[in-house]
């Protein structure tokens, strides 16, 4: 915390493939959360960049449909700053499971716009250990790596 108290942090915000048409709706919750977006991106990741992404799941029986669907269609990456940025947007994303988040936290992102378990419209880091981790994923500080700007058009 600086003097005025304030944590300004980085996190991850992740909208995953089929939920670009929600992509106005999620920016108002962002922004009327006193979160900033700071970097951005559109990308369509291979299936090996997101089993890499969601590694730390790679035992979970609902790994394999999780890298599928990540790696289905164009995401958008977002950094996103602000006082407790990381705990604010998974807080705005709602539980996992959309049909959970439909009943407990129906005003939640997941609660509006999610279809399903795997269907949850979107992903933030847990911690900011991920935080510095799935940013720099997305955001590489070394040019020329990490996804290329691979989506197009049609695949929208
Ligand atoms: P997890 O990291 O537990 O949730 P969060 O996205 O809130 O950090 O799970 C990662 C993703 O795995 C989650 O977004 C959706 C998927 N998932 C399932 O499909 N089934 C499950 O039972 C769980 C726990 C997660
Ligand atoms: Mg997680």
């Amino acid at each position: 915390a600086n003097k005025l108290g304030s944590k300004k942090e980085r996190t991850l915000a992740l909208i995953k493939p089929d939920m670009m048409t929600k992509i106005g709706d999620v920016f108002e919750l962002i922004y009327s959360s006193n979160l900033i977006v700071t970097k951005a991106k559109m990308t369509k990741l291979t299936w090996s960049q997101a089993a890499d992404f969601y590694a730390e799941h790679q035992s979970k029986p609902f790994y394999n449909n999780l890298v599928q669907y990540l790696s289905s269609g164009p995401v958008v990456a977002m950094e996103l700053m602000g006082d407790e940025a990381m705990s604010i947007w998974r807080k705005l994303l709602g539980p996992p499971d959309s049909t959970v988040a439909q009943r407990e936290a129906p005003q939640s992102v997941r609660g509006q716009f999610g279809k399903d378990g795997i269907k949850n419209v979107g992903h933030g880091s847990d911690s900011l250990a991920a935080a510095a981790k799935e940013l720099e994923f997305f955001f590489p500080s070394t040019i020329g790596h990490g996804p290329a700007n691979t989506a197009t058009f049609t695949d929208c």
